[in-house]
C-alpha cells in the first residue's frame, strides 16, 4: 500500500494513565535517515521500541516495508499475529541502545555470528564469512578474538552495530547510541552511522548529537509531551523552528 520503507499511523501508547505517545504520524522513506529528538520522556524511546515492537500500541498503526507491524487484517478487524510472526518482522529491524548489552563471555566474531547461526540458521562458515566483513567495515578487523571487556566502548558499540547489521536489516533504529561513551569515542561511532546512512541503510536514530543530525539527517524530527512538533530538513529545524517549545529546547542545548 506503501512506498514507504516506514509508516507510523495515528499511534497511541499509555503506561497507565500516562498517554506517552499521542497520536504520532511518521513517514520515512528508503534510505531516509530521520533523526529523533526532543526533551527526556517526549516519548523517544517508546516510540522506537513501538516500531519494533518491543511494545505494543494502544491504538494506530506501524508498517515497515510494507508490512503491517503485529497485526494481520482480516475481514475489516486487526488480529494478533502468533508470536513466532512477529518475532519474524521483528528481525528485519536492527537496534542499537545506548548499552551495548554484548555477550560478555563470547569473543566479538561469536557475538556478530550468534543470531545469524541460531535464529536464521546460517552455516558457521557463512555466518563467519560475514561477520569479518562487517567487523572490517566498522574498523574492528583485528579485534574479531577479543572479549567485549577488551574493548573500548566506542569499540563495543561498533560491535553491536555489525551484530544488528548480520541480520541483514532493511530499517535500522539507533536509540542514544553515543550517550554512554567518553566524548573521545562518540566521533568513532558516528563514523560508522554516517558511513552506513552514505551506503542507503534506512534509519531512525535518536540523538543528542545535533551537529551529526544537522550533517547526516535528510530529516529531523522534534517530539513534545508525545507529539510531532516539528519535522523537517535539519537547517530549518534547527535555525528556524516553528514552535516555541523547539525554539527553547535548541537554546538550551547549544
Ligand atoms: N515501561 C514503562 N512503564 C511505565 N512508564 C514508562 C515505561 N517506559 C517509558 N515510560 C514513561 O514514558 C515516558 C516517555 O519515556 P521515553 O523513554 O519514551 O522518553 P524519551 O523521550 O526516550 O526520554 P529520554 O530522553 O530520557 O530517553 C516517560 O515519562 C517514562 O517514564
Ligand atoms: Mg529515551
Amino acid at each position: 500500500m506503501t512506498a514507504d520503507m516506514v509508516r507510523i499511523e495515528g499511534v497511541r501508547k499509555s503506561f497507565g494513565s500516562h498517554e506517552v505517545l499521542r497520536g504520532i504520524d511518521l513517514e520515512v522513506a528508503p534510505s531516509e535517515v530521520v533523526c529523533l529528538l526532543g526533551p527526556s520522556g517526549s516519548g523517544k524511546s517508546t516510540l522506537l521500541r513501538c516500531v519494533n515492537q518491543l511494545e505494543s500500541v494502544d491504538a494506530g498503526r506501524i508498517w515497515v516495508g510494507g508490512e503491517l507491524m503485529g497485526y494481520r487484517p482480516r475481514r475489516g478487524k486487526l488480529h494478533r499475529l502468533p508470536p513466532r510472526t512477529i518475532d519474524r518482522q521483528r528481525r528485519a529491524i536492527g537496534m542499537v541502545f545506548q548499552q551495548f548489552n554484548l555477550f560478555p563471555h563470547r569473543t566479538v566474531l561469536d557475538n556478530v555470528t550468534m543470531a545469524p547461526c541460531l535464529v536464521d540458521n546460517e552455516s558457521v562458515e557463512a555466518a563467519r564469512e560475514r561477520a569479518t566483513v562487517l567487523l572490517e567495515r566498522v574498523g574492528l578487523a583485528d579485534k574479531l578474538a577479543a572479549y567485549p571487556a577488551m574493548l573500548s566502548g566506542g569499540q563495543q558499540q561498533r560491535v553491536a552495530i555489525a551484530r544488528a547489521l548480520a541480520m541483514r536489516p532493511k530499517l535500522m533504529l539507533f536509540d542514544e547510541p553515543t550517550s554512554a561513551l567518553d566524548p573521545e569515542l562518540v566521533g568513532e561511532v558516528l563514523a560508522v552511522m554516517r558511513d552506513l546512512a552514505a551506503d542507503g541503510m534506512t534509519m531512525i536514530v535518536v540523538t543528542h548529537e545535533h551537529r551529526f543530525a544537522r550533517e547526516v539527517a535528510d530529516r529531523v524530527v522534534f517530539l513534545d509531551a508525545g507529539l510531532i512538533v516539528e519535522s523537517g530538513h535539519p537547517s530549518d529545524v534547527f535555525d528556524r523552528p516553528s514552535s516555541e517549545r523547539a525554539r527553547a529546547y535548541f537554546q538550551r542545548a547549544l
